[in-house]
């Protein structure tokens, strides 16, 4: 946790920190089912994601999972067809073809055309793009711990995180019965979902280490789950998320982006 925190204040403070960087890639399309039955395993949840504008992300934004539920803001670059704008995507998948950073949806990537230019824009399939993490913003979701399929017995306890508002990255998890100080960490288990084979008796609260401007900060949410947690169940985490972590790069995002 020192040495993440540590690496991260050393990373941006040798070169300009910024709230958003600017990428260059390339986008493809493929349909939403595709992307709702990927890596991140939201499963057909993610089909109420975001306007099925989803997306699979490379192996680098994907970051073994920590990268699922991040929003990014894609906009294409041929001036004839393609709007300003551009189109805003929530990863749910591993993108492994090495040919694009990105395959949306084709909801999506429609949203990347002038009106009445968006069969010209997918006849192309593949285009150049420029690209930004943004924030998420849930206007109807706190912050949402679902239980896995992995908590078999009450000390096992696995949940998966929904609904993450801001544009940060969980870093750590700990759980502990509703007021008591004695908290457990969890590990992370295969990106979006947190175990633990030592888990208290509910009901149960967490509190979250995210990254925020230029280090960390701590999201408690002091009631999560009840004694009865039963696997499958979303629960209402009662928080919600809306720091912005720094990153480090050029060029930065001008404010050219609406
Ligand atoms: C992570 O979960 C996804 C979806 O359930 C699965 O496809 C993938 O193989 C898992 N990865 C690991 C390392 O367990
Ligand atoms: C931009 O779109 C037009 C119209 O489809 C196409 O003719 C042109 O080749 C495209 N340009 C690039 C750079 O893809
Ligand atoms: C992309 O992947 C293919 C097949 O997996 C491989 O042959 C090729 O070398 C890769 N290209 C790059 C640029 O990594
Ligand atoms: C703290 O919690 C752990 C894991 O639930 C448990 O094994 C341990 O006995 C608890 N310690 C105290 C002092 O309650
Ligand atoms: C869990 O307990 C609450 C009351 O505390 C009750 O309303 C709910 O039905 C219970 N759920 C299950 C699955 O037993
Ligand atoms: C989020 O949690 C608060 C309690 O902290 C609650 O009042 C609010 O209704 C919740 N919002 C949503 C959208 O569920």
């Amino acid at each position: 946790m020192a040495f993440f925190l540590f690496s991260l204040f050393f990373l941006i403070s040798s070169a300009s920190a910024c709230d958003s960087c600017v990428y260059q890639t390339r986008v493809a399309y493929t349909g939403a089912e595709a992307l709702s039955s990927g890596a991140c395993g939201y499963g057909s949840l993610a089909l109420g994601f975001n306007g099925k504008h989803l997306a699979a992300a490379v192996p680098s934004l994907y970051n073994s999972g920590t990268g699922c539920g991040a929003c990014f803001q894609i906009r294409c670059q041929n001036t004839t067809l393609c709007n300003r704008q551009g189109t805003k995507v929530i990863i749910t998948d591993l993108n492994q073809n090495n040919h694009t950073g990105f395959v949306i949806s084709k909801r999506a990537f429609r949203a990347m055309a002038y009106k009445g230019m968006d069969r010209g824009l997918l006849k192309l399939r593949l285009v150049n793009v420029e690209y930004k993490r943004i924030p998420c913003d849930y206007k109807n979701h706190n912050l949402s711990v679902r239980v896995e399929e992995l908590s078999q017995n009450p000390n096992n306890l696995a949940v998966q995180f929904l609904y993450q508002g801001g544009q940060t990255d969980i870093v750590e998890v700990d759980v502990a019965k509703v007021g008591s100080p004695n908290w457990t960490m969890m590990t992370q288990n295969n990106g979006t979902v947190w175990a633990t084979d030592t888990a208290p008796a509910g009901p149960l609260q967490f509190r979250i280490l995210v990254t925020s401007g230029y280090d960390g900060k701590w999201i408690w949410a002091p009631n999560v789950l009840p004694a009865n947690w039963t696997i499958g169940v979303i629960y209402d985490s009662g928080v919600q998320i809306s720091d912005i972590a720094q990153e480090a790069c050029l060029p930065c995002d001008n404010g050219g982006w609406k």
